[in-house]
């Protein structure tokens, strides 16, 4: 009796902690970036719209015109911003390796698609209605974060 409660709570134990060393990397590699040409298919309209109205759809642009006046490493700090998921997994890596991921795609906004698209568009598995917050907005769109990057268009301040 006694032996088989400490067997259970050894096992209890093992289940947790299993459940902790699996959890985050599970999550993690659940859901990574996928692209905004990824999410035409099943939502034609966002995507058109996307695609003829929002700067973000040429944010790479913004940063091509400027190259010349940037070092390599100054232009890395533009793509946090300017690329989808620079730096986190299945992210943008450069222009060359993830072309898809050259601008400030759907993602940026809805989170890392890939268990919503390989779900068939479970609603629970991308940030949607209700689970969206500006202050989300505020990591790129934040005046002081770009100034102090001592962001060089600024320089010219619209005059040019
Ligand atoms: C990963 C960074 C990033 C995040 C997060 C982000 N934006 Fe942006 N957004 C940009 C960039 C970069 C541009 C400018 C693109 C360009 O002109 O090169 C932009 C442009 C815009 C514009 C300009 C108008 C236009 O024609 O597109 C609006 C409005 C905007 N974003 C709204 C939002 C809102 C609302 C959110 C949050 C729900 C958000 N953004 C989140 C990077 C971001
Ligand atoms: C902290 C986030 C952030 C970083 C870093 C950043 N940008 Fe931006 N950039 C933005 C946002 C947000 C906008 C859109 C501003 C708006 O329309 O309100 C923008 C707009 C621009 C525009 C103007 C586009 C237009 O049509 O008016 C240019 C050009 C630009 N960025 C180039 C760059 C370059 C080059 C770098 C790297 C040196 C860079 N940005 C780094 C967030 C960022
Ligand atoms: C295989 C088709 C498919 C693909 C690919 C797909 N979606 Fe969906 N998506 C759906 C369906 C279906 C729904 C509606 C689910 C519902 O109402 O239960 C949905 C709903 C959504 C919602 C609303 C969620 C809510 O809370 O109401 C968002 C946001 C979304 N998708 C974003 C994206 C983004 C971003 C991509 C690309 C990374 C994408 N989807 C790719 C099928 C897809
Ligand atoms: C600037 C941020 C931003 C970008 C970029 C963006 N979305 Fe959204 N999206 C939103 C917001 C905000 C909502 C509304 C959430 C709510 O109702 O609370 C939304 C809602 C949606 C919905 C649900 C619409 C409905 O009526 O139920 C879908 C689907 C969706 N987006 C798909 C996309 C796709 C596909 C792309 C890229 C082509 C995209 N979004 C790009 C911010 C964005």
């Amino acid at each position: 009796m006694k032996r088989k409660v400490i067997f259970s709570s050894l096992l209890a134990g093992l289940v947790l902690l299993a459940g902790a060393i699996l959890q985050p990397s599970t999550v993690q590699a659940a859901n990574t970036f996928v692209g905004t040409a990824t999410c035409a298919g099943c939502h034609d309209k966002e995507y058109s719209n996307f695609s003829k109205f929002a700067k973000k759809a040429h944010s790479d642009r913004s940063i091509k015109i400027m190259a010349k006046k940037l070092t390599p490493e100054e232009q890395k700090e533009c793509y946090a911003c300017h690329t989808t998921g620079y730096g986190q997994p299945g992210g943008f890596v450069s222009f060359e390796k993830t072309p898809d991921l050259a601008h400030a795609g759907c993602e940026v906004c809805h989170g890392p698609g890939s268990a919503h698209v390989d779900s068939g568009g479970k609603k629970d598995l991308i940030k949607g209605k209700g689970r969206m917050n500006v202050k989300e907005c505020e990591k790129c769109h934040n005046s002081e974060r770009v100034s102090n990057f001592r962001f060089k268009p600024m320089l010219f301040g619209g005059a040019h």
